[in-house]
């Protein structure tokens, strides 16, 4: 039996990751975390204080370096060339810049060359913005995780404040909606969901609600 492409999309702050990880384990799948990508070469540009609108560059940038993950019992490790930087990419300067880095074509096309490959030699449950109508239209099955704006910038705040980091609740509900606007209003490939896609509010649910009713989805695709 050929093995299943999961695509999994939606805004920022959905629970995408967490419920990812743990679905993609209970049906044998391996997790690809596309945003940690964008987000391992806005971090890397960052550090070779590459502008975040000098797309020449950034291309180059994409084209020249190897984004790796490795399976942990908590998760899964970013690498860069071999550095650790699983941590590294969730600052709030890494978020800050994603969206901007993300948008530029040249750094698109080597992210979606580089998650088609992995797809072409596994099974998949790929979490984005772009899976369902860019990298794997013919995946088969394609869910739209989405929450209310509120609940998405509440999770994501208790998720940082966990972690010790300090931050303002309005400020984050602003910078969520600010990388919505920018995710879905962007030239190349916009975060959009795909016409064939069910959609998955988890609005008020658990995370191991969600990944049951995800699971749900995946075994009406066999
Ligand atoms: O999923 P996460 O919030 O880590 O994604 C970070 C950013 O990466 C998003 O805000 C978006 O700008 C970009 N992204 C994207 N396409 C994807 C995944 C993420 O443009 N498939």
């Amino acid at each position: 039996m050929k093995p299943l492409r999961v695509a999994l999309d939606g805004p920022a702050g959905a629970g995408k990751s967490t419920v990812a990880k743990q679905a993609a384990k209970a049906l044998g799948l391996t997790y690809v975390d596309t945003g940690a990508m964008y987000r391992a070469i806005t971090w890397k540009a960052l550090q070779e204080k590459i502008n975040p609108t000098d797309e020449a560059a950034l291309t180059e940038l994409s084209n020249r370096v190897q984004i790796s993950f490795k399976l942990t019992p908590a998760g899964q490790d970013v690498f860069l060339d071999g550095v650790d930087i699983t941590e590294a990419i969730r600052t709030p300067e890494v978020t800050g810049n994603v969206s901007a880095v993300s948008a530029v074509a040249g750094v698109r096309e080597a992210m979606v060359k580089l998650q088609q490959d992995i797809a072409a030699q596994t099974g998949v449950l790929m979490d984005g913005r772009d899976i369902g109508t860019v990298v794997l239209p013919d995946a088969d099955v394609k869910i739209w995780l989405t929450a209310s704006v509120e609940e998405r910038a509440q999770r994501r705040y208790n998720e940082l404040v966990a972690k010790g980091q300090t931050l303002d609740f309005e400020q984050l509900k602003a910078d969520i909606e600010r990388r919505d606007r920018f995710d879905s209003g962007r030239e190349h490939s916009p975060m959009k969901m795909a016409e064939d896609a069910v959609v998955l509010d988890t609005t008020g649910l658990s995370i191991q609600q969600v990944i049951e009713k995800i699971l749900e989805i995946c075994s009406s695709a066999d």
